[in-house]
C-alpha cells in the first residue's frame, strides 16, 4: 500500500516538475537555472516547486493530486531609497523540516489541533552589488500552505521601507470566485460571486452605508475563495498579520493573476516600514476537494505561534444579551440628550435579569458613557469619548454589582470613533477601571475614518494599533471583541484574549441598509470566505424578522429557524441573542438559544456549498451534547445528515426546530416546527429548509 502510494507521488512530482518546465517554455519564460526546491504535503497531496530563472528572478508553483493549481509566481519587493529585491538572487542554502504536533484551543471550534506540516527554507542573496539576503519560509500541509518572508539582519539592508510587496499567485482557470472588494478600511461589503474575469472591485466604490471606506484598485480582499472548473476549492488570505500593513489582492482579469497589494498610508507614502531581523506575515493558500473541508482547515491558526498568555481561564464563551438592538431599531439611542437614552440602570437591571433567568451569561450595555451626542458625522472626534465616565443616568458600579449576584458579566463597550490616540491614551485607566470592577470583556468599535487623517483601517499603524490594544488588555485580564476590525489572522492562538470581532457585512445591516440588508445567500457565503479567517459577531438570533413596528422598509432575509442554526454555523466564542428580550418572551423557539453550547470539543462540516448551504455539528465542551445547524441561500433544499459522527451505542434526544412546510424568508419567515425523537449513530435525519431558511438540532444524549 505505502509502496503504491509512494510511487503515486514520485509520478506526481515528476508529472509537475514537467509541467511546470513546458509551462515556463511554452510562455518564452527564462528556464530554470538551478534544479527547482520541491517541498511537499505529509501526505503528498500537495507539492511546492521552488524556483529561480535565468534572470535571477524567484518564484513557486503548486499542484495538488498532480494538477497545477498556482502556475508559475514571482515573488518581489519594491523600497524606499533603496533598488527592488526582484532578480540576480542564488539560492546561498536551503534547508527542509517536518513538524506534527498537537496543540490545544483554550476555547475554540475544537479542543485539539494537529499541526503537521514539511518545510523548506530558502536563503537567497544577491550575486552582485549590496548581496543582499532574504528567505522564503514554505510550510506545506495537506489542507493548504502558507510562505513568509524573513529579512535578516545584514549591513545593507538594516531600515526596510516596503513600497510595494509583489508576491504572486497566478491561477490556472478563470475560476468562480467568492470576493468582497480590497476596501482598506473596511470589510462591510457584500460578497460578489463571479468569474475571476468579472471581479470589478471599482464598481463597488460609493457604499451609501458606509462612513468609511476606500478601494483604490481593482483588487479583493481575503479571505477570498474560488472554484475551479474541476470542483477543486482555493482561498487566500494571509496569518500571523503582525507589525506589517493587511495585504489585499490586485487582480488581472485578463492574465487571470493576483499580486499582493498592501495597505498603504497617506501620511507617510510607504506600506511598511521595519528595522532588520523581521518576517513577514505569512501568505496562505487553502486547497479541499470539499467545500466543508476549508471550513474544518486549521491552517491559518497552525501558522501562528503558541499562547503566549497562558491560563486564560478568566474569560468563558458565553452567550449575551445587550442593549443594542434596539439602537440600531431607533426604540433608544446611545446618547442621552435625545431623551431615549437606552443604556440607563433600570434597563441594564432587567437586561440582567432576563439573561440569569435564560442561561445566558452576559450583557452588552452600549451607550453608558458620555460623548455620544458628538458620535457620527463629527470630523473632530480626538477627545470626544472617555471610557469611565458614565452618563448620570447609568450606575456603572451598581450594575456591575447586581450582575455579579445573579451571576452575570456585563461586557463593557468602548466606542473609540476611529480616533486611535484618544483610546491609546486612556487604554490603561480604562481596562485599569475593568480590572477593578472584575470585567472580562470589552467591545470595541471603529466607526468613521480613522484619525489621524490619512491613515487607513487596515495599515501597519493601525495593525499596530489593534495590537497593542490586546496586549494591554491581557495585561488586566481583559477579552476584546473588536467591531471595525482588523481581520483575523490568527492572532488568537497566540493572545486568546482576541476573542472574536465583526469584520464583514453583520446583523445590523438588516436594521438599516438602505439596499435591503444582507441577502439570502450571505451566510452561507460568509462560512466558506470570512469565517476561514477566525471567529465572527455576527449577531445572530433576530425573532422579529419584519422588525415591526421600528422599521417599516427593512427586514432580516432568513426564516427564524435559519436565525437559530446560525448559533451553531458561525463560530465566535461570544454568541448575542441579540433581539429584544420582549421578541423572546414566550416563544418556543427560545428554548433553542438557552440550550445551545458555545464552546467546542470538536466540529464537523457534514455538507455545504459556498453561497449555496451549508451544514455544521459541534460537540459541546465538557458535555456530550452535540448541536447542528444547517442553513440555505434562497433556494429550499432537502438534506440528508447522517449521524454517524454520534457516540456508538448512546441514544440521544434530538430536538429539531425546522421551518414550517409553508415557510419563506419573505412570505412567512417565523413558521416553524419542534418535533423531538430519539436517534443514535446508525440514524439520518432528513432536512427541509425553506426558502432563506434553516434547522436547528440539540442532541442531548439520553441516560443510561
Ligand atoms: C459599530 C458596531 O458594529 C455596532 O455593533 C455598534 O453598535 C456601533 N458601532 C456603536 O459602537
Ligand atoms: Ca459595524
Amino acid at each position: 500500500m505505502l509502496n503504491t502510494q509512494l510511487k503515486r507521488l514520485a509520478w506526481y512530482k515528476c508529472l509537475f516538475i514537467f509541467i511546470l518546465f513546458v509551462f515556463n517554455t511554452a510562455c518564452k519564460m527564462p528556464v530554470e537555472t538551478v534544479a527547482p526546491l520541491t517541498v511537499e504535503s505529509p501526505s503528498g497531496n500537495n507539492i511546492l516547486v521552488f524556483f529561480t530563472n535565468e534572470e535571477g528572478e524567484v518564484g513557486y508553483t503548486v499542484a495538488h493530486s498532480g494538477k497545477v493549481v498556482i502556475d508559475s509566481s514571482y515573488l518581489s519587493f519594491d523600497f524606499k531609497d533603496m533598488d527592488a529585491i526582484k532578480s540576480g538572487l542564488e539560492v546561498s542554502n536551503s534547508s527542509s523540516k517536518s513538524v506534527t504536533e498537537t496543540w490545544e484551543m483554550p476555547w475554540g471550534e475544537q479542543r485539539k489541533v494537529k499541526n503537521n506540516f514539511n518545510e523548506l527554507t530558502v536563503d537567497l542573496k544577491e550575486q552582485e552589488g549590496l548581496e543582499r539576503k532574504l528567505t522564503v519560509i514554505f510550510r506545506v500541509y495537506d489542507d493548504g500552505l502558507g510562505f513568509r518572508y524573513h529579512f535578516p539582519n545584514q549591513p545593507n539592508m538594516k531600515e526596510v521601507i516596503i513600497t510595494d510587496e509583489n508576491t504572486q499567485f497566478n491561477l490556472t482557470g478563470d475560476h468562480k470566485v467568492w470576493w468582497i472588494p480590497g476596501d482598506w478600511d473596511i470589510y462591510e461589503h457584500l460578497y460578489n460571486e463571479t468569474k475571476f474575469s468579472e471581479i470589478d472591485a471599482i464598481s463597488k466604490r460609493n457604499h451609501p452605508n458606509l462612513a468609511q471606506t476606500y478601494i483604490p484598485e481593482n483588487a479583493v480582499n481575503t479571505p477570498v475563495t474560488m472554484k475551479t472548473d474541476d470542483g477543486l476549492y482555493l482561498s487566500f488570505h494571509e496569518a500571523n498579520l503582525t507589525d506589517y500593513s493587511g495585504m489585499t489582492l490586485k487582480v488581472n482579469t485578463e492574465t487571470l493573476g493576483m499580486e499582493s497589494e498592501l495597505v498603504g498610508s497617506e501620511i507617510t507614502g510607504y506600506k511598511v516600514k521595519r528595522n532588520t531581523p523581521f518576517s513577514t506575515p505569512w501568505r496562505t493558500i487553502q486547497i479541499a476537494d470539499k467545500a466543508g473541508d476549508l471550513i474544518e482547515s486549521r491552517l491559518i491558526v497552525n501558522l501562528n505561534e503558541p499562547n503566549k498568555l497562558g491560563d486564560v481561564s478568566w474569560f468563558k464563551p458565553t452567550k449575551y444579551v445587550g442593549i443594542w438592538w434596539e439602537m440600531h431599531l431607533g426604540k433608544s439611542t446611545w446618547d442621552m440628550a435625545s431623551g431615549k437614552h437606552g443604556a440607563t440602570t433600570e434597563n441594564a437591571k432587567a437586561f440582567i435579569d432576563f439573561a440569569a433567568a435564560n442561561n445566558i451569561g452576559a450583557v452588552l450595555v452600549e451607550g453608558w458613557n458620555t460623548g455620544w451626542e458628538h458620535w457620527i458625522g463629527f470630523e473632530d472626534r480626538e477627545g470626544v469619548f472617555d471610557f469611565v465616565t458614565p452618563y448620570e443616568d447609568y450606575d456603572l458600579k451598581e450594575v456591575v454589582r447586581y450582575g455579579k449576584e445573579k451571576g452575570v458579566e456585563i461586557i463593557m463597550h468602548h466606542e473609540t470613533s476611529a480616533a486611535p490616540r484618544t483610546y491609546e491614551q486612556q487604554l490603561d485607566t480604562a481596562y485599569k477601571l475593568m480590572e477593578n470592577l472584575g470585567m472580562h470583556a470589552v467591545k470595541t468599535g471603529y466607526v468613521g475614518k480613522i484619525i489621524p487623517k490619512g491613515e487607513y483601517h487596515h495599515g501597519q499603524w493601525m495593525v499596530n494599533h489593534y495590537r497593542k490594544v490586546l496586549e494591554t488588555a491581557a495585561k488586566h485580564k481583559v477579552a476584546v471583541n473588536a467591531h471595525e476590525p482588523i481581520k483575523p489572522t490568527g492572532i488568537r492562538r497566540t493572545l486568546p484574549n482576541a476573542i472574536s470581532r465583526e469584520g464583514l457585512r453583520g446583523q445590523e445591516f438588516n436594521a438599516w441598509s438602505v439596499e435591503g440588508g444582507n441577502p439570502p445567500s450571505h451566510l452561507p457565503t460568509v462560512a466558506f470566505t470570512r469565517m476561514l479567517a477566525g471567529p465572527i459577531d455576527y449577531t445572530p438570533g433576530i425573532f422579529n424578522i419584519k422588525l415591526n413596528p421600528w422599521k417599516e422598509n427593512s427586514q432580516v432575509n432568513t426564516t427564524l429557524a435559519q436565525q437559530l442554526a446560525l448559533y451553531v454555523v458561525i463560530y465566535g466564542p461570544v454568541q448575542m441573542a441579540a433581539d429584544l428580550p420582549e421578541n423572546y418572551e414566550g416563544n418556543a423557539a427560545f428554548q433553542f438559544i438557552r440550550d445551545v453550547g458555545v464552546d467546542w470539543e470538536e466540529s464537523k462540516v457534514l455538507n455545504g456549498e459556498v453561497g449555496d448551504y451549508v451544514t455544521i455539528a459541534r460537540r459541546e465542551r465538557n458535555t456530550h451534547k452535540w448541536f447542528i445547524g444547517s442553513i440555505t441561500d434562497e433556494n429550499p433544499r432537502e438534506l440528508t445528515v447522517d449521524l454517524s459522527f454520534l457516540d456508538n451505542g448512546q441514544s440521544y434526544t434530538a430536538t429539531i426546530y425546522a421551518d414550517a412546510a409553508d415557510a419563506h424568508w419573505d412570505d412567512n419567515p417565523t413558521a416553524y416546527e419542534i418535533t423531538s425523537k430519539t436517534v443514535t449513530s446508525k440514524d439520518k435525519l432528513d432536512l427541509k429548509l425553506a426558502p432563506g431558511g434553516g434547522a436547528a438540532i440539540s442532541l442531548v444524549p439520553v441516560a443510561r
